[in-house]
């Protein structure tokens, strides 16, 4: 990291601090219920975890789609996330995001942001960013204008969406491009990207704002070999820099990234360990592999 980059970390960190509480509501109900005041732009990993859930339950209609769920992510860890379709590992992304509200349950970011305050929103820009199945790239604009988009709305430029990239953004999007393999296909329409690309180029969107924890759902889903082996390298020499958990059916790819990996049943964790751990499980055999 430059000197530079240094410098503007902590100019947006102090811009962040700042900035007026997310999640606030207009009445200021919601902040006067915070018992520890968590401050944006700041994640507590003291206590060694970067997310936290605790006996989270959501149902749907009376159906337990999540049913008691507790788990937790150290910093930098790459946690890999198994289980047979319909154990709830997407209603867990949508529920660390925001996206769905549990019945019950507790979920942390680091040891002071209860993320059940704060909306969807809000909670990206807290650092933590979702990769979706599918791609969602702007096919119309090139690669470099989807990650200067993504820049442009980087937490900490806010309102004050510059009409052009400062050198530090600059040579954010030049890492990036580096990271996701597209340093040579910049001015390439977006539309015209493999599949695989497209994939990387969103995950370079996320990358341009600096996300503490990143969530993929399915990342090689459709992918050739060749792609899923790139990702594998890709997701490798993110962990460290980002928390990341990874939803996959690969086993390839889960072999290739994992250390810690968990398997989701019936909307709770069945087994956690490594991978080969996981798979000796006759619990699993039973319920998932075995399949
Ligand atoms: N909004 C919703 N309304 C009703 N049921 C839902 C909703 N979201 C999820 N479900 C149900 O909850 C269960 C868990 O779904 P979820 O998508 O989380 O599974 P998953 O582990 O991601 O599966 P897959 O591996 O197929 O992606 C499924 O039975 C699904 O039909
Ligand atoms: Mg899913």
């Amino acid at each position: 990291m430059t000197p530079d980059l240094l410098e503007e970390g902590l100019r947006r960190r102090e811009q962040v601090q700042k900035a007026p509480m997310p999640g606030r509501t207009e009445s200021g109900g919601r902040a006067a219920g915070f018992g520890r005041i968590a401050r944006a732009g700041e994640v507590d990993t003291t206590h060694g975890r970067i997310l936290y859930l605790d006996d989270v339950r959501v149902s749907f209609d009376g159906f337990k789609a999540i049913n008691g769920l507790s788990l937790d992510i150290a910093p930098g860890e790459l946690r890999c996330i198994i289980g047979p379709n319909g154990a709830g590992k997407t209603t867990m992304m949508d529920i660390i995001t925001g996206k769905t509200r549990p019945d019950s349950g507790t979920v942390f970011f680091g040891s002071t942001i209860d993320l059940l305050r704060y909306r969807e929103a809000d909670i990206a820009q807290l650092g933590i960013g979702r990769k979706f199945q599918k791609p969602t790239v702007f096919e119309a604009l090139s690669v470099f204008e989807n990650l200067e988009l993504s820049l442009k709305t980087a937490k900490g430029v806010g309102a004050a969406v510059a009409a052009r990239l400062n050198g530090e953004q600059r040579n954010r999007l030049a890492e990036v491009l580096v990271t996701i393999h597209l340093q040579d296909h910049v001015n390439q329409t977006a539309g015209t990207l493999s599949h695989g690309q497209k994939q990387w180029l969103e995950i370079g969107m996320l990358l341009t704002q600096e996300p503490k924890l990143l969530l993929l759902d399915e990342p090689v889903a459709g992918m050739t070999d060749e792609e899923t082996e790139r990702t594998a390298q890709l997701f490798l020499s993110l962990k460290g820099k980002h928390s990341l958990m990874v939803v996959e059916h690969d086993m390839n790819f889960i072999r290739t990234i994992s250390e810690k990996v968990t398997v989701l049943h019936e909307g709770r964790v069945l087994a956690e360990g490594t991978l080969a751990q996981v798979q000796a499980d006759e619990r699993v055999i039973e319920v998932y592999l075995g399949r």
